[in-house]
C-alpha cells in the first residue's frame, strides 16, 4: 500500500492507494461504535456496498447506507437531501461519518451533504473511477449542479482520509478508464515532464489496468495535486493549472449537451488546442505538441474537435466560462512539457487558428 498525505496543518489526511484495500480495516480512520452513513449509487453499489459494510462492521461500526440514482443529472439539491433525510430518519448526530463510495459524482454530493450535514461531519471517499482517484477525491471541492449551471452549490471541505482500491477499476466501463487517464496525462504535462516520460513508456499497462503501473500512475497524480492543494486550496493562484484543456473542454461538452463526450475526452481534445496554442506562441515545439498528441492517442482518447464543431461554437461558450477576466481570455498553457502557466491577454484569433489546427476538416 502506498501512502500520499495532503498537508493541511490540522486538516492534514492520508490518500491510501492500493489493491484490495476496501477490505483492510486498517485504513479507516473509525473505531468500535462509530456511526456511519454509506453514500453511493446502484451501480457501484451492487460491485462494492457488501465489501465496505462488512469491512466497517468488522471495525464494529454501525453502518447505514443510501443510494442515490446514478449520472451527472442527479448531482443535484434533491439528492442532497435524500441524503439529510436518510441521516435524519436515522438519528445520526455531529459525530456520524460519511462515507463517499463511487465516482466524482458521489464523491461531491457526499463530500458537500458532510460540510452542511450539523454544519459539518467526518466524511471519508472511497472513489471507484479512475477520474475520482486521481482526481475529484483529492482536494476538497465539494458540489451540486443548478440547472443554470455546473457545480453552483458547494463548498470546500476536506475529507478525513481518502482510500483508493485499484482493485474497483476492473469494473468500470473501459471508456471511462480512459478518459481518466486524460486527467493523468493532464498532470505530466502541466507539472512533471519525468512523470510524462513515464507515461510514455507505461501508458499500454495502464490502459490494460495492470495493478503494479496504476499504483504507481494513481500515487504520482495524487501527489501532486496534494502539493498544489496544500500550496493553493481554494484556488486564488496555482490551482488553476490543473484547468489545462478544461476551457475548450467545457466548450466542447456544452455545445454536444453533457454526456454525449466524456468530461476526460472533452479535456484530452482541449489539451490539444491549448498544446496547439502554446506552439503559436511559440512556447512548445512542433514535437512537444506531436509526443502530446501521440500518448492521447495510445490511451484511446480523442485528440480533434468533435465533428462539425467550428471556431464560432467554441468562442461564445469560452467566454461564459469562469475562467473569463474582464472579458479577456484567461488559459492555462504550456511553456514546455511539464512546466504550465496562466496566460490572460490571448489574442483571439490565435485562438481560433488553433481552434482550426484541432478540427477534424485540416
Ligand atoms: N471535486 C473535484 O475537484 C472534481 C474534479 C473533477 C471532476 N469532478 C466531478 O466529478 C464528476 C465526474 O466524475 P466521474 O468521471 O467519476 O463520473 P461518475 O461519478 O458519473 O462515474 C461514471 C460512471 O461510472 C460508474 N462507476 C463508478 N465506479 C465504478 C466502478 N468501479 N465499476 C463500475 N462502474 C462504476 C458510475 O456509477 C457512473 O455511471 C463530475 O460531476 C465532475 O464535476 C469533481
Ligand atoms: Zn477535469
Amino acid at each position: 500500500m502506498l501512502c500520499v498525505n495532503v498537508e493541511l496543518k490540522e486538516r492534514r489526511y492520508p490518500i491510501y492507494i492500493g489493491a484490495g484495500l476496501l477490505t483492510n480495516t486498517d485504513c479507516y480512520p473509525l473505531k468500535q461504535g462509530n456511526k456511519v452513513m454509506i453514500v453511493s449509487n446502484p451501480t457501484v453499489a451492487h460491485y462494492y456496498l457488501a465489501t465496505v459494510t462488512e469491512t466497517l462492521e468488522k471495525i464494529g461500526c454501525i453502518v447505514e447506507y443510501v443510494l442515490l440514482p446514478d449520472g451527472e443529472q442527479y448531482k443535484t439539491l434533491d439528492s442532497l437531501n435524500l441524503i439529510f433525510t436518510a441521516l435524519l430518519k436515522a438519528n445520526h448526530g455531529r459525530d456520524t461519518t460519511i462515507v463517499a463510495l463511487g465516482g466524482g459524482v458521489i464523491g461531491d454530493v457526499a463530500g458537500f451533504a458532510a460540510a452542511s450535514y450539523q454544519r459539518g461531519v467526518r466524511f471519508i471517499q472511497i472513489p471507484t473511477t479512475l477520474l475520482a482517484q486521481v482526481d475529484s477525491s483529492v482536494g476538497g471541492k465539494t458540489a451540486v449542479n443548478h440547472e443554470l449551471g455546473k457545480n453552483m452549490i458547494g463548498a470546500f471541505y476536506q475529507p478525513t482520509a481518502v482510500i483508493i482500491d485499484t482493485l474497483t477499476l476492473n469494473t468500470l466501463p473501459k471508456r471511462e478508464v480512459n478518459a481518466g487517464l486524460a486527467e493523468v496525462i493532464k498532470y505530466g504535462a502541466i507539472l512533471d515532464l519525468p512523470f510524462f516520460d513515464w507515461l510514455e513508456q507505461h501508458i499500454d499497462e495502464l490502459v490494460a489496468l495492470d495493478q503494479t503501473a496504476l499504483k504507481q500512475c494513481i500515487a504520482r497524480c495524487c501527489q501532486l495535486k496534494a502539493d498544489i492543494v496544500a500550496r493553493d486550496e481554494t484556488e486564488k493562484g496555482d490551482r488553476a493549472l490543473l484547468n489545462l484543456g478544461h476551457t475548450f473542454g467545457h466548450a466542447i461538452e456544452t455545445h454536444l449537451g453533457y454526456g454525449n463526450w466524456l468530461h476526460g475526452e472533452a479535456v484530452a481534445a482541449g489539451c490539444m488546442m491549448a498544446a496547439v496554442l502554446s506552439e503559436k506562441l511559440g512556447d512548445l515545439t512542433p514535437a512537444d505538441v506531436a509526443r502530446l498528441e501521440k500518448l492521447l492517442a495510445r490511451a484511446n482518447l480523442p485528440t480533434v474537435s468533435p465533428d462539425g464543431m467550428t471556431a464560432q461554437d467554441y468562442l461564445p461558450l469560452m467566454m461564459r466560462d469562469k475562467k473569463v477576466l474582464n472579458g479577456k481570455l484567461r488559459f492555462v498553457l504550456l511553456k514546455a512539457l511539464g512546466q504550465a502557466y496562466v496566460a490572460t491577454e490571448i489574442d483571439q484569433d490565435l485562438v481560433v487558428d488553433a481552434i482550426h489546427c484541432c478540427s477534424q476538416f485540416d
